[in-house]
């Protein structure tokens, strides 16, 4: 609504008429209480629109150069001035032209001659109808500002509604699928521990019975059974299984190797590890990290370190060394042939935080690849070279550490992965004695340490 004072100027009326009688009479009426501009022909009045807007306009309709009507549509077809209400004046008082006047858009028709008493009141009628209507207009208006207002803090309210309905979808996934990967990974222990122990027991079995042959290849036999041997021998191309057999267990062991290494990251990404909490001396997990992953360093890569003095983290070490070792692996597996790997860290000494960062001139990833890269199981890598856990192991124990993950990424130019990590991540270390709080029942309690947060650790440790 509209407030301030309202500072009440004359209303504008043009009065239009070739007859300076009729124009001397207007003046003489209405001067007292309006602002009244003459004009002789509707020409004239149309042209001084261009200086000054009138409030209501009365005019003739005979009249030289341009005539009522003439002046009229002008006044309709003009955005500024057809609402202006229009009375034409006319001594021609037959239906045909007084319906032409209304046709013309005009809000009234006065007969001549002029009886005083009737155009006062008509004018005094149109302008009120008129100030009504535009005060309606603003009212409309305003209302409408208003209405505009609201949808669109409606369609924000909605959109953030929509948005956390998503996330909470997301995170109902994400849960099923921590469970499930969880679930299979203990499944898989199992009998995967079996086929270990199985293939340990074949493989020394294996090896007992092909000393026994080769002994028994040692030894003077006589003529048939050695004959006899040799026929069996040959047929069954046993020498060949001989050679072979060693080659086929290693690639066994290859294989289960892959398999326990998969198990492990569905458990790690399953659950909290049950690790120990230890303090880390980052820049020193790096060096081993990288000295294990570039053991062989079949590519051209060439590893740029840039270390800062750092205060040891306290943290779940086997994640943190977990996270380390997957996205060293990302970076080295980025570049094709040649390239750079530059890791540095540093200290925010007033957050307390350290900040690792990872960057290689590898290939880097595309929007749509970097929408999806935390995603459990999203994978660009060849089948048997990706599983899509590495980032998303990495940032849920970064997050659980209380710290944050962010990658700038650029297809073709590479990749920078920066995480941010607390000194003191809020976990508690492995307890001394003096730490243990014996009270309450036998149940051992660490001093000062959130229960719940204590077996979050340890959700879905089914082993
Ligand atoms: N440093 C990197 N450069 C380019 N792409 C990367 C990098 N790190 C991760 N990615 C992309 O993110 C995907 C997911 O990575 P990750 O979760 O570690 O799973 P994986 O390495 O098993 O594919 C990768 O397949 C790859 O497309
Ligand atoms: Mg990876």
């Amino acid at each position: 609504m509209k407030t301030g004072i309202m500072i009440k100027t004359k209303n504008i009326i043009f009065a239009v008429d070739d007859d300076p009688f009729v124009l001397k009479f207007f003046k003489a009426l209405f001067e007292e209480e309006y602002q009244v501009h003459i004009f002789t022909n509707g020409q004239e009045a149309y042209n001084h629109l261009d200086h000054l807007l009138p409030d209501i306009i009365l005019s003739d309709i005979m009249m030289p150069l341009m005539n009522g009507f003439q002046f009229g549509k002008l006044l309709k077809n003009d955005e500024r001035t057809k609402d202006i209400p229009l009375i034409y004046l006319s001594a021609l008082d037959t239906a045909t032209n007084i319906s032409k006047c209304f046709d013309m858009g005009a809000v009234d028709y006065i007969m001549k001659p002029i009886d005083y008493n009737v155009v006062r009141a008509r004018v005094n009628l149109h302008l009120s109808l008129s100030n009504l209507q535009k005060e309606l207009s603003e009212n409309n208006l305003l209302l409408q500002q208003e209405r505009d207002k609201l949808e669109q803090r409606v369609e924000e309210k909605t959109a953030t509604l929509r948005e956390k309905d998503i996330q909470l979808i997301e995170m109902d996934r994400l849960v099923s699928t921590y469970t499930l990967a969880a679930g299979i990974a203990h499944e898989i222990n199992t009998p995967l521990g079996i086929v270990k122990s199985g293939l340990f027991a074949l493989k020394k079995g294996f090896q007992t019975l092909i000393n026994a042959i080769q002994y028994w290849e040692t030894i003077e036999l006589p003529e048939l059974i050695q004959t006899n041997y040799k026929t069996f021998s040959d047929n069954s191309q046993l020498d060949a299984h001989l050679r072979t057999i060693p080659g086929r267990f290693n690639r066994i062991e290859r294989g289960i190797q892959r398999i326990s290494n998969i198990v492990l990251q569905f458990q790690s990404f399953g659950r909290f590890e049950t690790g120990s909490i230890a303090s880390l001396d980052i820049n020193q997990s790096i060096e081993e990290t990288l000295s294990i992953l570039f053991k062989t360093n079949s590519k051209n890569i060439s590893i740029n370190k840039s270390f800062s003095k750092l205060p040891t983290v306290e943290c779940l070490s086997n994640d943190i060394n977990q996270c380390l070792l997957q996205l060293l692996r990302n970076a080295k597996d980025a570049i094709t042939d040649k390239g750079t790997i530059t890791i540095s860290t540093s200290y925010d000494e007033s957050h307390e935080h350290i900040l690792i960062s990872i960057e290689d001139t590898g290939k880097g990833m595309s929007k749509e690849t970097l929408r999806q890269a935390f995603h459990p199981f999203f994978t660009t890598k060849d089948i048997g070279e990706g599983t899509g856990l590495g980032l998303t192991i990495t940032e849920k124990a970064v997050k659980s550490h209380g710290g944050s993950i962010k990658i700038d990424s650029e297809i073709e130019k590479g990749t920078n992965v920066m995480i941010r990590l607390p000194v003191h991540s809020g976990l508690a270390k492995t307890p001394d004695s003096k730490d243990i709080d014996t009270r309450g029942g036998g149940g051992v309690l660490w001093k000062g340490i959130d229960p719940r947060k204590l077996s979050m650790y340890y959700i879905g440790n089914r082993s």
